[in-house]
């Protein structure tokens, strides 16, 4: 059965005419997304997120990758399974799987580093090139994801710092490679090259070099690309996350990304007259009101915070839903792990 005779900008079900409808069914719909980037905070909502969106998109979508980039991995605790560095399958799917990597190794584990070396037959030299270790591990990931031919792969993202600095990865390397290729680098290469003991000439080394910076490249080129790459930011209506939300898409467009959606997390809808909810919503409205202004042009979609963690796949199935039909702000949703 074919889908792909309706174009990409027809509207889905019951959304209407609205061309920034409050949901993500212009993800689902956007047949030609290969890249899908969920970030945001730490403690907003991005894994649950983006398992959310991962379960959508496995419904429409032939096969859907979910890697954590955040070394601080959760989507084992969310779908209560555990990942690896290998992409496995999601218990009760036929098409969607999980990985959990660390793009960004960190400099003091010389182990780690060894074995990167070791990888690439790189000499000590060329390890100094600055974001040289990121890029190579960076690049291990693409190699083995764009091998697999996934239709859509979700990252969900370490907090903004950290996936800033790995889509900036190609600009850092580009600026470690031109230092690396310049004379006195190469000379100092030449008289040290065999105090280490390294058995690679310059030559092999900067073909090396050319090589992964090639596959950065790619990679790069196809994240600048909006029919194939976009960027999700979640946030909460707090202060704080508004602000670092309005930076990071600042940060996102001077990196040519691509960014459409939003998810506002955690909205308090009281359901009685409790005072505390009254007064938290009443906060949250005001953050609400002003990325309604910030955010027009962009499908702001507004998810309710729910009385229990939202962990296993029965109970993000349900919360799933909700990026697709826009809560109504009173249907009381429960989760199956709740006792009510
Ligand atoms: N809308 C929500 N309602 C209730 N609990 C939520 C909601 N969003 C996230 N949570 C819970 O909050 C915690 C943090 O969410 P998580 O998705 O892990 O955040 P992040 O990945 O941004 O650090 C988790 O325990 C999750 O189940
Ligand atoms: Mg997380
Ligand atoms: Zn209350």
């Amino acid at each position: 059965m074919s889908t792909s005779t309706t174009s990409t900008a027809a509207p889905g079900g019951d959304i209407g005419i609205d061309e920034y409808a409050p949901s993500i069914q212009n993800l689902l719909d956007q047949q030609s997304l290969k890249w899908i980037f969920v970030g945001g905070k730490g403690g907003v909502g991005k894994t649950t997120t983006s398992c959310s969106l991962a379960i959508q998109l496995a419904k429409v979508r032939d096969s859907v990758l979910l890697i954590s980039t955040d070394p601080a991995h959760n989507l084992s605790d969310a779908f209560g399974q555990k990942f690896t560095k290998h992409p496995s399958l999601v218990n009760g799917f036929k098409n969607l799987h999980c990985m959990e990597i660390d793009p960004t190794p960190d400099q003091d584990a010389p182990e780690f580093m060894d074995k990167q070396k070791d990888m690439f037959n790189f000499s000590e030299i060329a390890m100094s090139i600055p974001g040289i270790d990121e890029a190579m591990s960076f690049s291990e990931v693409m190699k083995l994801v764009q091998s697999m031919e996934f239709s859509v792969i979700v990252f969900d993202t370490a907090p903004t710092g950290h996936t800033l600095r790995l889509l900036s990865i190609p600009s850092l390397l580009d600026k470690g490679i031109a230092k690396f290729m310049d004379g006195n680098l190469s000379g100092i290469f030449s008289t040290i090259g065999n105090v280490v003991g390294t058995t690679q000439t310059p030559d092999q080394i900067q073909n090396r070099i050319t090589s992964l910076k090639k596959t950065i490249e790619e990679v790069n080129v196809q994240f600048k690309n909006p029919d194939m790459t976009t960027f999700v930011p979640v946030c909460i209506p707090e202060f704080l996350s508004l602000y670092e939300t309005e930076r990071l898409i600042q940060q996102l467009t001077k990196l040519d990304m691509d960014v459409q959606n939003i998810i506002v997390n955690q909205i308090v809808y009281p359901e009685i007259d409790c005072g505390l909810c009254l007064a938290r919503r009443k906060m949250q409205q005001k953050y609400l009101d002003q990325m309604a202004d910030l955010y027009m042009d962009f499908h702001v979609t507004k998810m309710p915070l729910l009385k229990a963690e939202i962990r296993g796949v029965p109970s993000l199935s349900i919360f799933s839903e909700l990026l697709v039909k826009p809560y109504d702000g009173k249907t009381q949703i429960v989760l199956p792990s709740q006792d009510h």
